[in-house]
Parts: C-alpha cells; structure tokens; sequence
C-alpha cells in the first residue's frame, strides 16, 4: 500500500491517533527557537501538515500560516481546522512556495517522508530556496545508528462504542537509507476485534549524514527532543529537534572560500609531502652507495 492510499485510510481516525500529542507544546517550543534564532518574520508553511493542528497554533500566534501535504483528505480536514490558512497538494521534496517564508516547520518525523536521500536533499534545497534570508526550517528526526527496532508507542482511545489500540513503532536493518515505519491499528466493536498492520519504507539517515546535507547551506542547531525545555543535544540521544537557519549570502560565499583555500592548502602539502619524500629517498640512495664502495 502506498504512503498516500495508506493516509486516505486514516484520515477519519488521524486525529483520535494523534490525541496524546502535545501539538500546543511543539509548536510553542518551536515559536521560542524561530523567536532565538529567527528573523523576526511571521510567513509560515508546515511540511506534511496532515489535519493542520501545527497550523492552527502558528495561525493563533500571529503567523501567517499555510500547509502542504500529498494527501487531500489530509488536506480537506486542515481547511475544515483552518479555513484562513492555504493548503496545497504538493510533495514536499520539490514544493514551491507562493510567498517568501520566515519558517518551515515539519512535525512528527514528516520528514523522513522524503524516500531515500535524493530525495530529502531535494527537500532541503526547496526549503532552503523557499526561505528568506535568516529564515529558519525546523524539523525533528530520528538517527538510524540509534534505532531500537523492539521500541513500540503504544495509546488507546475511544470513539462512539468503538475502543483502538494504536502501536508504532520504527525498524531499521541495520544497513543502507532505508528505514521502516510500522503501525498497528485493532478496534474492538460489539465483542469483534479488527487488526489492521502496515509498514512502510522512510528515509534512514544519521545525524553526521543529516549534517554533511544542510551544513553547506544553513546554520545548525540541534536540541533534545524535548518541547518543555530547550536543551541543547547531548550527542547520544537518538530523536533530536534541528534548527536550521539559511546562511546569508557573504557567509555562504566565505564558506565556500575557505573550503577553497582550505583545498588549495592540502595541494601545497601534499606537494611539500612529495618533495621531502624525494629528496629523502635520494639521499639513502647517495647513503647505500657509499656504504658498498666503502
Ligand atoms: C504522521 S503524519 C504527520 C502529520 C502532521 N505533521 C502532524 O504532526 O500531525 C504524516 C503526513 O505526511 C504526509 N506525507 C507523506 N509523504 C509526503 C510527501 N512526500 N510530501 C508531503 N506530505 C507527505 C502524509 O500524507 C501525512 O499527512
């Protein structure tokens, strides 16, 4: 089943899922970080909005709020949640952004969406050209390296005489940029239970990896995955929150410069490395022939 038929089906029970989630808290947390390291601006696009609760925090903030999602009875909900935002149907890998943006934000692990590493650098660059100059892209992400496939959430809810069970839980190989999302889904009505499992494939990726991919072109900041308190990463957590504001211009090109002298600098040492090698080397050879004639 495709990730897309798979949130068709969901879209009715997404937010009795999603019921124990803290959006008030994540989304506030976020608010404070754009508020540190941010440029003060309020256009706003959430990644992979879903049902649009992040949105409507962000609206009720005093953003400038819109969302994108590749599911339209996702989107149909978040417009019912928050008809003053704009929503469009449009794969975050390669979105366009009808407006220049101060924050991009992408919740619950969105953006390990993007399948397979071509395909989350496509990502960040349409976030990176999407957004103002100082303009921050918020997303959280789990490093692959730290997965624990026996790790399963576990929460239950109610709905009219209906009683759910939802379980989700990750499960990397061990190898490669592929990791898996596993869900389970049983509901209980009148004495008969219905399980529902699926699984589906998401972008693995290590935090160094992650960092090899934005550093060129933003300014990283990572925290703990923890919305009440703003802490920055302990390097051994595996879910952290990356803050990541666009490099102006001059700085990129600075950047970029002193990659450049840097390289140059390594051919004047591998050069001098060469010669030395050389001149020692002939100088044994001087040292062997007057060992033999002697
Ligand atoms: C786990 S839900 C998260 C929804 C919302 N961010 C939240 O925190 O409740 C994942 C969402 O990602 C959307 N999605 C999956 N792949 C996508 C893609 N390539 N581009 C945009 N949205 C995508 C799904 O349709 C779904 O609405």
């Amino acid at each position: 089943m495709s990730v897309n038929a798979l949130y068709t089906d969901l879209s009715g029970y997404y937010d009795l899922m999603c019921v124990d989630i803290d959006y008030h808290a994540q989304s506030n947390a976020i608010h404070r970080l754009h508020q540190m390291f941010g440029n003060g601006g309020k256009q706003h696009l959430e990644l992979a909005c879903g049902t649009g609760p992040h949105v409507r925090h962000f609206l009720d903030a005093g953003f400038t709020s819109s969302g994108l999602d590749i599911n339209q009875p996702m989107l149909d909900i978040a417009a019912q949640r928050c008809p003053e935002a704009h929503f469009s149907l449009q794969d975050m890998c390669s979105f366009e952004a009808s407006e220049p943006l101060d924050l991009i934000t992408c919740f619950l692990y969105s953006i390990h969406y993007n399948d397979g590493l071509e395909k989350l650098s496509a990502c960040i660059a349409s976030a990176h050209r999407a957004l103002n100059e100082g303009g921050v892209f918020y997303f959280n992400v789990v490093d692959k390296q730290r997965i624990d496939n026996e790790l399963f959430v576990r929460h239950t809810a109610k709905q009219a005489d209906a009683a759910f069970t939802f379980r989700s839980g990750w499960h990397y190989s061990g190898q490669g940029a592929r990791q898996s999302l596993r869900l389970s889904i049983e509901k209980t009505e009148a004495g008969a239970t219905q399980v529902w499992n699926h699984e589906h494939p998401m972008v693995a990726v290590s935090f160094s990896e992650l960092m090899a991919l934005l550093e060129p072109t933003f300014e990283v900041h990572v925290f703990e995955h923890d919305y009440q308190t703003i802490t920055p990463w302990d390097n051994v957590s595996g879910n952290a929150i990356f803050v990541c504001v666009k490099r102006e211009g001059p700085r990129l090109a600075f950047i970029v410069r002193a990659q450049l002298e840097l390289n140059a600098h390594q051919e004047i040492a591998q050069h001098l490395v060469f010669t030395l090698t050389v001149v020692l080397m002939a100088r044994l050879a001087e040292k062997r022939a007057e060992l033999m004639v002697a």
